[in-house]
């Protein structure tokens, strides 16, 4: 017996690398069976004299335990269940990197303006998509055969009664809801897809997104509804942003404005996104107008409120001037790859 022969093994049993467990069985059999190396080692060792057994005995026993443990640690990594038979995967090989999408745009501008107005104080609220002609029309204050349902061209899916179902065409519905059952003052963001009967082209499709806002609590006035909206557009578009407000007409506020935010390619001074305007569509909004408070409980003589709502898609195609609304629905990867560094934009 020498040191030699003992670290040889030693090193023999430290670069030993099994794929099944018919190789784990084989290697500790070579090693540690009745006739294995170790063992053999072992039976030298009975016989030499006692200044070498002081001199072998750690190591060798040393020796034995680093076998046992490593065949031990080999069996529970390789699988048992293939009974030995068929070969593994070497496990000491690097993983796959597990290939992770991305964020759609249109989620990725969903986030920002959800986590803006959760800044702001604001809850979320969502509601069915399927809904029923009194949240999406007539809780909102268009009576039957108001002309102002012609704004909106409405999928239906089972028409012909007093409350007809029908696929909502704006997230309007859920602020309806909200009203009905949340103690005021309220203040919620219902984010949401929406479907409208258009013949899909690059500026319009049947199904889209909005964010839809509602703030109701007493003394809520116009001028609050313009300061939210300023400090919304600041924090979306960045602190150089200007809005103005354009008079409007919805039939749930009163009075009602569309919203523009200053241009952010050219800064304001005219540019072919802007159509040379210097200022950009983003929102409708107003004050709720009486009768849908009332309609849903509220006392309009207590309480006002403001409400607001966007188009996810046209923002995202602000913010990347992509302006073929359809490729927000083709999920092409190339498209979609473009935005997969976005989390900011
Ligand atoms: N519901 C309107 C739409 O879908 C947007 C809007 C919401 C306007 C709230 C005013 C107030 O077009």
């Amino acid at each position: 017996m020498t040191r030699e022969s003992i670290e040889s093994i030693r090193a023999e049993v430290e670069a030993l690398k099994c794929r099944t467990q018919k190789e784990i069985e084989e290697a500790r059999v070579r090693l540690l069976g009745k006739k294995g190396e170790i063992t053999a080692l072992f039976e030298e060792f009975r016989t030499i004299d006692k200044e070498m057994k002081k001199e072998f005995g750690k190591t060798l026993n040393e020796l034995k335990t680093i076998a046992q443990t490593k065949i031990e640690e080999m069996k529970s990594l390789v699988g048992i269940e293939d009974g030995g038979e068929s070969s593994k995967e070497d496990l000491t090989m690097p993983g796959e990197p597990a290939r992770l999408g991305s964020r759609h745009p249109v989620s990725i501008v969903r986030q920002q303006i959800v986590d803006i107005f959760r800044k702001f104080g604001y809850d979320v609220a969502e509601g069915p998509e399927i809904e029923d002609d009194y949240h999406v029309f007539e809780a909102l204050n268009f009576p039957p055969n108001h002309p102002a349902r012609d704004m909106q061209d409405t999928f239906f899916v089972s028409a012909g009664h007093l409350n007809p179902i029908l696929l909502r065409t704006h997230t309007s519905s859920v602020q309806v809801r909200s009203m009905e059952t949340m103690p005021l003052p309220i203040r919620v963001i219902c984010p949401g897809r929406v479907f409208r009967n258009e013949a899909i082209s690059a500026r319009a499709h049947c199904i889209f997104h909005q964010v839809e806002g509602l703030y109701i609590d007493e003394n809520v006035t116009f001028a609050d509804l313009k300061q939210a909206i300023l400090l919304f557009a600041r924090e979306m578009f960045g602190p150089q942003a200007q809005i103005r407000m354009r008079p409007s007409y919805f039939p749930f506020t009163e009075p009602s404005s569309e919203v523009d935010v200053s241009c952010n390619i050219c800064g304001g001074k005219g540019c072919n996104i802007c159509k040379g305007t210097g200022w950009l569509e983003i929102m409708g909004c107003g004050m709720v107008d009486p009768n849908v408070l009332k309609a849903s409980g509220i006392d309009p003589e207590k309480y006002s409120g403001f409400a607001f709502g966007m188009g996810l898609e046209r923002i995202a195609m602000l913010k990347w001037q992509v302006n073929d609304l359809r490729h927000y629905f083709e999920n092409d990867l190339r498209f979609l790859e473009e935005f997969a560094s976005a989390p900011e934009i």
